[in-house]
């Protein structure tokens, strides 16, 4: 079978246009004193800043957007409630957050949960909203941001958890991480994201899902490396694009929960909770005409 490929990708030449680019704007004037500005802005104020910055965009690529009214995660209040809580610390929309959310929630229980790139830990906080009795292994240098500041807001969540500090895989020299039900990877760049990969890939259990982010967007050294990683794991994992710009990598052994959509869902509940329409359902059936 043909192995997946993205015509964009150019390789090395891309990656090193684009730290040059990163390295260009750290150094101008302009550069500086825009990161300086961002850094001493409240983070509402930052996120007030985004939103009006995305409307714009919105209106020009989204021709049709999403109607959220009956999509059932978004009135899962324990969705909302986790995603008042982060939203000032991430770049995460709704729709990946909902993605991360409905993945994780049915991965393996029993199993580990990891996060690569945890940043100022705001995934890392849904996650663990998601699945407050796992045991969570969080990696990252934390070298763009204050480990203290992030270290407490990960402990004020009181969970099952274990940190790895350093570049990832060799900041788990105890090898510690094993078992893994579900993984996160987002870490921007190729070689972290191939390392992750490979080594995740060693340490899961059969039913594992990761979730990538970052897949199938710019900069594409994470999609470089999905595919590569395919390239040398096909056909035992495969890797489902999700919108907008994560993937899902699972096993192709029929072992993971993710065949199925966990539970039936239970129609007359959340039909309570949201007046969701019952129409088309066994309970309801629709008449064909
Ligand atoms: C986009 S941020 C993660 C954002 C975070 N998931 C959130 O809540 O939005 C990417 C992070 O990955 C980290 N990173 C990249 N490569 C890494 C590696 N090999 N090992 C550990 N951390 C890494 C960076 O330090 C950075 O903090």
């Amino acid at each position: 079978m043909a192995t997946p490929t993205i015509d964009s990708i150019d390789g090395a030449p891309n990656r090193q246009r684009g730290s040059e680019y990163i390295r260009r704007r750290r150094r101008s004037a302009w550069g500086r004193a825009r990161e300086a500005i961002k850094s001493a802005l409240p983070d509402p104020v930052v996120f007030a800043i985004r939103k009006a910055k995305v409307g714009r965009q919105r209106l020009k690529l989204i021709q049709v957007p999403a109607v959220p009214q009956f999509v059932d995660v978004v009135h899962d209040a324990s969705f909302q409630r986790s995603v008042r809580e982060i939203k000032y610390i991430t770049q995460f929309d709704t729709p990946r957050l909902a993605n991360l959310w409905q993945l994780c929630r049915m991965s393996e229980p029993g199993g580990t949960i990891l996060e690569v790139g945890v940043h100022r830990g705001a995934t890392a906080i849904h996650l663990m909203n998601c699945q407050p009795n796992a045991k969570f292994f969080l990696a990252d240098t934390f070298s763009q941001v204050n480990r203290d500041e992030v270290m407490s807001r990960l402990d004020s969540k009181r969970r099952n958890l274990t940190v790895l500090t350093g570049v990832f895989p060799d900041s788990d020299r105890l090898a510690l991480v094993q078992e893994i039900s579900f993984a996160h990877i987002d870490v921007v760049v190729y070689d972290s994201c191939q390392r992750s990969l490979e080594y995740v890939s060693q340490r899961c259990r059969s039913s594992a899902v990761i979730v990538v982010n970052d897949c199938l967007r710019h900069p594409l050294g994470v999609t470089e490396a999905v595919c590569d990683f395919l390239d040398t794991h096909h056909p035992e994992w495969i890797a489902l694009p999700i919108y907008p710009a994560q993937a899902v990598l699972v096993r192709r052994d029929g072992q993971h929960t993710f065949a199925r959509l966990g539970r039936s869902v239970d129609i007359a509940a959340r039909s309570d909770c949201y007046r969701m329409p019952t129409f088309g359902t066994k309970a309801d059936p629709l008449p064909v005409s």
